[in-house]
């Protein structure tokens, strides 16, 4: 094993190169080479300067986030950053790839920061449900003021450096072509003259003045855009402390804050996450350097708006894409709605004019099927019909070249079957996008009987390349996500026959942290297409034989109550299309429907409310898990999280189940059946969280034989 960190002289200028693959975190060899050398150097006197510079592909990413949670180890952080800052001789950390959290913490105790023209800062802890804990919160304000400071702690953004560098306010010094281990050096050499007294952010004044309005308005943004979060109303706080306290009694108090992140079960929850994400590019029987096929140009199927947002996806990333559909009228509205979604980006500035162009560029619209002959991979996007799909999956498999990856963006069909309609099934697979698809960060990728395992890797390369998350699913009836949905759309649909308001059951699930609840969900994904497939299903013996089962629902499709698109589904909705109000309509239909079911009326505490809505979903999770559908528990939590809102800070419905304890699972599933009967099964345990439960296994330790 190298060094972790190695010093070696350039005349009197000692450079530090800390090397921990593969980003440098600060773990604790590293904290402790990087004490000794940094020591060493600020004592011989034959040095003037130091650098600290990274080997491979980036600057350190932050402290060692697998060392969290267990006893820490001396040297702490905190000692280390005091060394560099205390130094008698500038420093200056010399940034390529990405300076993130404890690493960009680091570079500001430095004296000096110079970077690539590639590089990029920030500080992400916010994503881990923590607070940059080793002086960011005290130090960023000092370099980039409040505001900016803020913005970029709570959101976890990252910054390029060239524009930090224009700022000229001493974030980042300057942006140096060529190696920057030898271009740092050279530009240390230069400033040596004139860097003393030395320069330390600690003594920087806060500039600007930031006054409570400032701060409340950030408190209102991190309310709306991180709503149930602890870490960003921590992050505030101590913005505010480095404003109004001196630096090192800001630093103790961040330094309390970070602890009480830590501690929450929030962080272990989002760090969980981010380890999970990681591991859902894992496939255990596709080697990680399985080769991949080149995809250089991508053709859409079907203009609608799953299309068309699918068709953005690829220029976004870059990638050349041609959009066809039988009708040519679909096919102008597609682009007009292309160009319109990124005129609003661009009119809230979020892109600029020269980018919109490009991505325009990058879309050519063009009827007829022979148009996807040209290119390496094809997602198709039409209407949810079987036949339909088989169809256009035989006529691609003729026109498109041998070599050329065949995708369907199918919610609930069968993959296997599609991929039987043509003569090449190995090249077959799905990739279900969600909707808007240009925003949705989640892609199941649908592993088919025959799909290749190069056809797979390159699809989970595409897929990261679009930057999404992507999840491997086996082939089943709505594959992870909405197959996992049906238990939770139910349920929501028995407590309105019961007598619960359709506000208060989508308010308690709310409340526990999704963006909205499971009815207005269903008004906006449309009460036509639940119906449209209930039906399908139903005829095809697929359903249980339970009147009750989508029973409201059906009756507000049949009404024309066909949700948020025709401005009244369960509920009504106002002005703007978009906010649900309670319609007494509905309220009559739904008493009408549970007299003729003979449902009646009950006392439905908020606690049975949720519940009713989760324990059906967790429990079909162990299903999936068990049935090889998701190849681990964590898969099934990023999907949840990315797909369908399930809020980041309880790590997703398995990371959730795991918290309440798996067998508090079991005892709560089988309390429901004994209490509303278990006529269907909806509450029978799955096999796999009997077992759990009984061997007091937790999730990630199981193993299938
Ligand atoms: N600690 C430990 N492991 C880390 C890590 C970290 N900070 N950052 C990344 N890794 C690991 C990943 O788990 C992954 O491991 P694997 O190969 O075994 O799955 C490997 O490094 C590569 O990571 P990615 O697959 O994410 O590589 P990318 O090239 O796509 O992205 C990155 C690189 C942008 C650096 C991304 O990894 C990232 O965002 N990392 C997290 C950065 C972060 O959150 N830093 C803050 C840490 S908390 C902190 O510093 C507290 C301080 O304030 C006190």
């Amino acid at each position: 094993m190298p060094e972790p960190v190695v010093l070696e002289m350039q005349g009197a200028i000692a450079r530090i190169t800390v090397n921990n693959p593969p980003v440098n975190a600060l773990c604790h060899a590293v904290r402790a080479g990087l004490l000794d050398c940094v020591r060493r150097a600020d004592r011989d006197t034959g040095v003037d300067g130091i650098v600290i510079v990274c080997a491979g592909r980036t600057f350190i990413a932050g402290a060692d986030i697998s060392e969290f949670g267990k006893p820490p180890r001396e040297p702490i952080l905190h000692d280390v950053l005091a060394a560099i800052e205390r130094a008698s001789k500038p420093v200056v950390a010399a940034i390529h790839g990405t300076a993130l959290g404890g690493g960009l913490e680091l570079a500001l105790c430095c004296h000096y920061r110079v970077a690539t023209s590639d590089a990029r800062i920030g500080l992400p802890e916010v994503k881990l449900g923590l607070l940059p804990g080793a002086g960011g919160t005290q130090r960023l304000p000092r370099v980039l003021g409040v505001e900016a400071a803020l913005d970029a702690m709570l959101t976890g953004r990252m910054l390029d450096a060239p524009g930090v560098a224009e700022r000229g306010d001493g974030a980042i010094d300057a942006v140096l072509d060529g190696s920057i281990a030898d271009a740092s050096v050279n530009w240390l050499r230069g400033r040596l003259a004139e860097s003393l007294p030395l320069r330390r952010v600690r003594d920087m004044p806060v500039p600007g003045n930031a006054d409570a309005a400032v701060f409340e308005r950030f408190e209102t943004r991190a309310a709306r855009e991180t709503r149930g979060q602890f870490a960003p109303r921590q992050i505030i706080a101590c913005v505010r402390a480095a404003t109004e306290l001196d630096f090192d009694e800001g630093l103790k108090f961040e330094r309390a804050r970070f602890g009480e992140c830590m501690q929450n079960p929030q962080s272990g929850a989002m760090r969980h996450l981010f380890f999970a994400e990681r591991e859902a590019a894992r496939i255990p029987d596709v080697p990680r350097d399985t080769p991949r096929r080149p995809i250089n140009a991508a053709a859409v199927v079907g203009a609608g708006t799953m299309g068309a947002g699918i068709a953005m996806c690829f220029a976004n990333a870059g990638i050349p894409v041609t959009l066809t559909d039988a009708s040519s009228e679909a096919l102008n509205r597609a682009v007009a709605r292309i160009r319109d979604n990124y005129d609003r980006s661009a009119a809230r500035g979020r892109l600029d004019t020269q980018t919109v162009e490009r991505r325009m560029g990058l879309i050519t619209a063009e009827a007829g099927l022979h148009v996807a002959s040209r290119a390496d991979l094809v997602v198709e996007a039409v209407y949810e019909d079987l036949e339909l799909k088989k169809q256009i999956f035989a006529e691609l498999a003729r026109e498109c070249r041998d070599d050329a990856i065949l995708a369907t963006n199918t919610s609930t069909l069968d993959v296997n079957q599609i991929a039987a309609s043509t003569t090449t099934p190995e090249r077959v697979l799905g990739l279900h996008f969600f909707s808007p698809a240009n925003v949705m960060r989640l892609v199941e990728v649908v592993r088919g009987q025959t799909t290749a395992n190069d056809v797979l890797a390159t699809a989970m390369g595409l897929v990261r390349r679009l930057r999404k998350v992507g999840v491997v699913s086996g082939v089943c009836y709505g594959f992870i996500g909405n197959r996992m949905l049906e238990g939770y759309a139910r349920e929501a649909g028995f407590l309105l026959l019961e007598g619960v308001s359709p506000e208060r059951i989508d308010r308690v699930m709310r409340d526990f942290g999704f963006p909205m609840g499971p009815l207005q969900m269903g008004d906006l994904a449309g009460n036509d297409v639940g119906a449209r497939v209930r039906a399908e299903r139903r005829a095809a013996g697929e359903l249980p034989e339970d009147p009750r089962y989508g029973r409201v629902h059906d009756r507000l499709a049949e009404l024309g109550r066909h949700g948020q698109k025709s401005g009244k589904g369960l509920y009504r909705y106002g002005e703007d299309g978009r906010t649900p109000e309670p319609d007494p309509e509905v309220e009559r239909l739904i008493r009408e429907e549970a007299e003729a079911l003979g449902v009646k009326p009950r006392e439905v505490s908020d606690r049975e409310i949720l519940e009713r809505c989760l324990l059906p979903l967790i429990n079909e999770g162990l299903a999936i898990l068990e049935e090889g559908i998701a190849l681990r528990a964590s898969d099934i939590d990023i999907v949840w999280v990315n797909g369908y809102g399930f809020p980041v800070y309880e790590g997703g419905p398995m990371y959730y189940a795991e918290q309440l304890g798996l067998g508090h699972v079991l005892e709560r599933l089988r309390h429901y059946g004994r209490t509303l009967g278990n006529a269907f099964d909806y509450w029978t345990p799955a096999p796999l969280l009997e077992q759990l439960a009984a061997q007091r296994l937790a999730l990630k330790d199981w193993t299938r034989d």
